[in-house]
């Protein structure tokens, strides 16, 4: 990888999506150009309002773009009914009310004006539904061409977690996956296989709540409130979802890849946002996709863990 790597995330936060900023905010290597927000967790106006309250939390100045508020075919689907009407929650304070404002509501027309600006190729990191990024490809293919790498949180090589066989983030918007999974842009993908290799649990949110200050405890409610999404008393750990895109740019070693043909079903009725991976190459058509397939899952979650408290260290 290069000395510096210009960065931009598109997200719809959603707590990971919050862990994966902070994350980000530590790769001294990754020069965080701008952040694009998608309709996903929650509605495009909460994602976005979550957004702006992380920015303001932390003093950020990075740009924030509005995206999409709708998939590019049929009903909006959210992950509310898990998260609460927020797209996430918290077991203590709540993140601050802001004045700040979307720099643009034109997420697309701002990625590629900033791809056109850019000498150095951007790498995409994508941590919510493939609207944006989708838009972004139908206005413009050959500026998108110009992409190093969409790094992407989303799909499975096995089960789903929104539906038996779809993840949420391309079961909320698979037409958008679909177009982005065959624009011939490079493609990481980062899909639950890995994700539930990469376990949180008490000890790890432990370990935030005992840091000090107003923005650390702030984090820590949210994180702790996250590790109990699969048990109310937080036994059963939770994997980590977003931040395994930034754990990758921060430690790539630690990760171990397949390239495969994968597609997006649209039909299904049982299997619609499923990323059907062909892992033994039965069809004999070229790779699009690298699949994260295999985590040095000790050492991901101790430099999870090194970046975060980091992050939270009160002069960050
Ligand atoms: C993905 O869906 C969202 O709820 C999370 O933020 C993550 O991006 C996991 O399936
Ligand atoms: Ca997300």
């Amino acid at each position: 990888m290069p000395a510096e790597l210009t960065v931009w995330l598109d997200c719809d936060p959603g707590f990971d999506d919050w862990l994966a900023m902070l994350l980000l905010k530590q790769c001294r290597f990754a020069r965080w150009v701008g952040m694009s927000v998608v309709a996903g967790n929650a509605p495009l106006e909460v994602t976005l309002d979550n957004t702006l309250r992380i920015c303001e939390l932390h003093g950020w100045s990075v740009p924030v773009h509005a995206g999409s508020a709708q998939p590019l075919q049929g009903a909006q689907e959210t992950a509310q009914n898990i998260l609460g009407g927020q797209g996430m929650r918290t077991s203590g304070a709540k993140l601050p009310p802001t004045t700040r404002r979307a720099t643009s509501r034109d997420a697309a027309s701002a990625l590629l004006a900033q791809i056109q600006s850019s000498d150095e190729p951007l790498v995409i990191l994508a941590t919510g539904p493939l609207t944006n990024l989708a838009d972004a490809i139908a206005r413009d293919r050959l500026t998108m061409g110009r992409v190093r790498e969409i790094v992407l949180m989303g799909g499975s090589i096995d089960r789903g977690n929104h539906t038996p066989a779809a993840e949420f983030n391309v079961f909320a918007d698979p037409l958008a996956a679909a177009q982005v999974f065959a624009s011939g842009i490079p493609l990481r993908m980062f899909g639950l296989n890995l994700c539930r290799q990469l376990l949180l649990t008490r000890e790890h949110v432990g370990a935030v709540q005992a840091l000090p200050g107003q923005i650390a405890g702030c984090v820590a409610g949210y994180l702790d409130a996250y590790q109990r999404i699969r048990s109310v008393d937080g036994r059963e750990p939770m994997p980590l979802y977003d931040p395994a895109v930034v754990l990758w740019l921060a430690r790539p070693e630690l990760f171990e890849f397949q390239a495969t043909p994968v597609d997006i079903e649209l039909q299904g009725q049982f299997t619609r946002g499923m990323t059907v991976c062909d892992l033994r190459n039965r069809t004999g058509r070229p790779c699009n996709v690298q699949i994260a397939m295999k985590a040095s899952a000790d050492e991901a979650m101790q430099a999870f863990m090194r970046l975060l408290l980091q992050a939270l260290e009160p002069a960050n």
